[in-house]
């Protein structure tokens, strides 16, 4: 088990969800978890009030969010409560926007059972939900007390879900580190068949980028918007298509880098290796949109400022920018490559 430290918050990885009660208070816990999740986390569900929320990006919405307050004030929640969120990304964004805005906040921890999470949603303190058709709309940024990452929990997870977590971890290594890229070159079959080690390193060098990141910009006035490297790509192509949100990012990092060799930021052997690394992690490198349709998706994207946007680009393997890009250089440049 390592531990790693991000403003007061614990990302313990390696750690076993059955050790949860040497993080929680003796009393006044509530879990919030989803249909799927509770199956395999019964003895907790059945030990705590807990509440279960729908499963899909399409309950990342203010109806749960309604829902879940509903429940905490059916529960008698105060002040001395403490909200146990055990679930995916979904789960860890609506647990902590809810618990953070009861009763103008309450603490709250994660048992984080999907690879995504682990890696990157459960880990750095936004939470929120969707809102009027953009991604993420709503939220706070406050850091849950502990965050747990169980290896075991990928046994359960379907393997669609556990692929989804490598793009994360691809657009981590992309973002600062080389040796994390060429680690998962090195072990990409290893890790496809949940080799233990390969994945605990992964997941803890992952989050080691994310939290350092963190560490310096919680509020994203400036390195943290590194970490959405692929993202203005991943929220258009997942209005667009019923890509997963990981399946979403790994195209969009596919569309980042092809953006970046137009520009001159990348070779054309470095955006080959970062496709063919996806594939081999059986994760898709193109989607089937229009041009048009994409452009005018990205177009809406809330970090879109007047006539340009802001993206980020790779600039080779384990560094990237932030570039302001002019809408109209963008939409050529959406044309020309897809
Ligand atoms: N807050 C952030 O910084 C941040 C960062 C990245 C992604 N996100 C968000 O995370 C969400 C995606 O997260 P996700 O991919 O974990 O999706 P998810 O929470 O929907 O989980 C995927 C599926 O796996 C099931 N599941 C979860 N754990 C399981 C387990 N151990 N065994 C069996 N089934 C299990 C869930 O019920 C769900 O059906 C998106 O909404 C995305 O926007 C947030
Ligand atoms: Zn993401």
């Amino acid at each position: 088990m390592k531990e790693i430290s991000l403003h007061g918050s614990r990302i313990l990885t390696g750690e076993a969800a059955a050790n949860i009660g040497s993080y929680l208070p003796p009393s006044h816990i509530v879990v919030v978890t989803d249909g799927n999740v509770r199956q395999h986390y019964r003895s907790l569900c059945d030990t705590f009030p807990t509440i279960e929320i729908g499963t899909g990006e399409q309950h990342k919405t203010l109806a749960t969010i309604d829902y879940i307050t509903s429940e905490l004030v059916r529960l008698e929640a105060d002040r001395k409560t403490f909200i146990l969120g055990v679930g995916g990304g979904i789960v860890c964004d609506v647990t902590g926007f809810a618990a953070s805005i009861f009763m103008r906040g309450l603490p709250f921890g994660f048992i984080s059972t999907t690879l995504l999470s682990q890696v990157d949603a459960s880990v750095g303190g936004k939470n929120g939900v969707n809102y009027g058709g953009y991604k993420n709309m709503l939220g706070v940024f406050a850091q849950p007390q502990f965050v747990i990452c169980d290896p075991l929990s990928m046994a359960t997870l379907p393997q669609k879900e556990f692929v989804s977590g490598f793009a994360e971890i691809v657009k981590a290594a992309m973002i600062t580190s080389a040796p994390l890229f060429d680690c998962m070159e090195k072990n990409a079959e290893k890790a496809l068949q949940k080799d233990p080690q390969v994945l605990e390193q992964l997941v803890y060098e992952s989050v080691k980028i994310k939290a350092d990141i963190v560490a310096v910009d919680e509020r994203e006035q400036g390195e943290r918007r590194k970490l959405n490297l692929g993202h203005t790509f991943a929220h258009a192509i997942e209005k667009c298509s019923t890509l997963s949100h990981g399946e979403a990012v790994s195209v969009g990092l596919c569309k980042a880098s092809q953006l970046s060799v137009a520009l001159g930021l990348m070779s054309a052997g470095e955006r080959q290796r970062v496709e063919a690394l996806l594939q081999r992690l059986t994760l898709p490198a193109t989607v089937n949109i229009p041009a048009a349709t994409l452009y005018a998706a990205m177009r809406k994207d809330k970090k879109k400022s007047g006539d340009a946007i802001h993206l980020v680009l790779p600039v080779g393997i384990g560094r990237c920018e932030v570039r302001e890009i002019p809408l109209a250089t963008l939409g050529r440049l959406v044309a020309a490559e897809s």
